[in-house]
């Protein structure tokens, strides 16, 4: 008998609200390793959120979060370390700290682990190279680049420990298209390169079909849709088809 891998995540029937604002209601996912999982949804839909349940940052009320077969839980925090030593996060907004140069950026969580000056530097001028920032970037502050290089920078970051799973938050949000495609080429390349697992999260049609693998689309807390990119490109659920489309009119409300 062949046995199938185990998935990198598996999400089963997660729910979770903020008071009276219900997030999550029975969101199930399976990521199989070596993919690139889209997550598509809309502003407020709970996709940010879903990725700090996998992170262990915030727990489910409800159902099982499963990364490499684990439950990532802060708490314990040894295993949460060891278990977040295989993820890389490119955060919303970069999120880089100000007053750090670039590298020291970079090379945070190896500087944080006590490596010397020296060796961490190293790793950051490697990964900086990897996402194709010259050298010379490496001693600036996050406020003398552009909003592309900020992004490459963050994904060097993310890259640092050299991770399994990479998940990307809206990584091309905020981008003009031609950086968007550029950052989108950069992480086929890393997908392909550090032969990891990766989730990304946009709303960015073009880039999710550039990238996935699979997709799976999140409304009203759970996953609606879920499949292979050639498939959803053809659904005919009428949700899946107004977001793909991107239309004002159909069953789904805007928000405004
Ligand atoms: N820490 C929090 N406290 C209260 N509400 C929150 C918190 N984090 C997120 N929310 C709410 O949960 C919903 C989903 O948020 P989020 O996952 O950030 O959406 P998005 O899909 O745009 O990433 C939003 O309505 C947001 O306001
Ligand atoms: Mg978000």
């Amino acid at each position: 008998m062949v046995q199938t891998p185990a998935p990198a995540i598996e999400l089963n029937n997660l729910h979770l609200a903020f008071g009276p604002k219900v997030v999550l209601q029975g969101a199930s996912l399976s990521v199989a390793k070596g993919d690139i999982q889209v997550v598509l949804g809309g502003s407020g839909s709970g996709k940010s959120v879903l990725l700090r349940c996998i992170l262990g940052l915030l727990q489910p009320t409800q159902g099982s979060v499963k990364v490499f077969g684990q439950t990532p839980d802060v708490g314990n925090i040894s295993a949460h370390a060891a278990l977040m030593a295989k993820c890389g996060m490119l955060f919303q907004n970069s999120a880089l700290f100000d007053s750090m140069t670039i590298w020291e950026n970079v090379a945070f969580s190896l500087l944080q682990k006590g490596q010397t000056t020296g060796q961490a530097k190293q790793v950051a001028m490697e990964k900086l190279s990897m996402v194709g920032l010259a050298s010379r970037v490496a001693d600036l502050f996050p406020a003398e680049l552009s909003g592309g290089m900020k992004k490459r920078a963050a994904l060097a970051r993310a890259i640092c420990g050299n991770p399994e799973l990479i998940l990307y938050d809206e990584p091309t949000t905020g981008l003009d298209p031609i950086t968007a495609d550029v950052i989108n080429d950069l992480i086929l390349k890393l997908q392909k390169e550090l032969k990891c697992t990766s989730v990304v999260i946009t709303h960015d049609m073009a880039s999710a079909f550039k990238l996935a693998d699979r997709m799976a689309f999140l409304y009203q807390g759970k996953f609606l849709a879920e499949g292979p990119a050639v498939e959803f490109e053809k659904s005919q659920n009428p949700y899946v088809r107004q977001f793909v489309e991107g239309r004002a009119t159909g069953p789904i409300a805007a928000t405004l």
